[in-house]
């Protein structure tokens, strides 16, 4: 378990996987800052989960002045900031004949340049306090792709070489960095996106979309949470510079 004086930093902690997380790491005795867009579902999940264990700050991580912004605050309620959870992903589709090169790059600043800005800042805080722990979401379209994601996918690569670098960078400073890589997990972005399908139900796509992992389900936020609980534990001391895949087992079959 983290121990009890751990102060976390989630930035899309709002919703989803990263709501998942926050609740999981205040069970575990945690205090926990969450950095979103989204206000009023981020002030939810903080009062639920009570003001004394818990901070909602309005963030947008293309904005790297905001990033530092949500930094401040997280040390300022608690002190210090032990591990960082860097959740934030967006997705623009197209072919790249088609996808404009602003998509191209807003992709990329929300998914990769945002975990390198926000990297930096807590590498400098963990340096100042001995050390701490990056978990970074990268994705299993970081490792195969589907069609009309080149933008994402090369974000989500990207973010397990930029974790590998900064674990081998800062391993010397009691700084641990991993990522991890979802399958499809049944969140607020998935419900969205099978919503946007007008020729098919959505409860259809979502159940194809099981279907394609051997255990034949959607993952839940919350197996999501409890693996990023472990890897910032002490217990996972050993474990920096590796993805860890919670896919439902998809990468490992070659053909459905
Ligand atoms: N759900 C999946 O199937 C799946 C699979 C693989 C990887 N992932 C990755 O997991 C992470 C979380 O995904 P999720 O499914 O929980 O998504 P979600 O959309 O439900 O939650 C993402 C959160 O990020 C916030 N956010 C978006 N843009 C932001 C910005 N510019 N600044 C601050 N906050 C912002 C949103 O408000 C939201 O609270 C993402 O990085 C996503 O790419 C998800």
């Amino acid at each position: 378990m983290v121990p009890q004086i751990s102060s976390v930093l989630i930035f899309g902690g709002a919703r989803g996987i990263g709501a998942a997380t926050a609740r999981a790491f205040t069970d575990s005795g945690a205090r926990v800052t969450i950095a979103d867009l989204l206000a009023e579902e981020g002030e939810a999940v903080a009062a639920e989960l009570g003001s004394d264990r818990a901070q909602f700050v309005r963030c947008d991580v293309a904005e790297p002045q905001q990033i530092s912004a949500a930094y401040d605050r997280a040390v300022e309620k608690f002190d210090a900031i032990n591990v960082v959870f860097n959740n934030v992903g967006i997705a623009r589709y197209g072919t790249v004949d088609e996808l404009s090169l602003d998509d191209w790059d807003f992709t990329l600043r929300v998914n990769l340049t945002a975990q390198f800005v926000s990297c930096k800042r807590a590498v400098q805080e963990m340096k100042r306090t001995g050390g701490g722990v990056i978990v970074n979401t990268a994705s299993i379209l970081g490792h195969a792709s589907q069609k009309t994601t080149a933008a994402y996918a090369a974000s989500k690569a990207a973010v397990m070489g930029l974790t590998r670098t900064v674990a081998i960078d800062h391993a010397g400073d009691g700084i641990r960095c991993v990522s991890i890589s979802p399958g499809t997990i049944d969140t607020p972005l998935v419900q969205i996106a099978a919503r946007t399908f007008k020729d098919r139900k959505p409860e259809d796509l979502e159940r194809e979309w099981a279907a394609h992992h051997p255990l034949n389900r959607l993952g839940k936020p919350e197996e999501v949470a409890a693996a990023v609980v472990f890897l910032a534990s002490p217990q996972a001391g050993f474990i920096t510079g590796s993805d860890l895949l919670i896919d439902g087992g998809i990468r490992s079959e070659l053909y459905a």
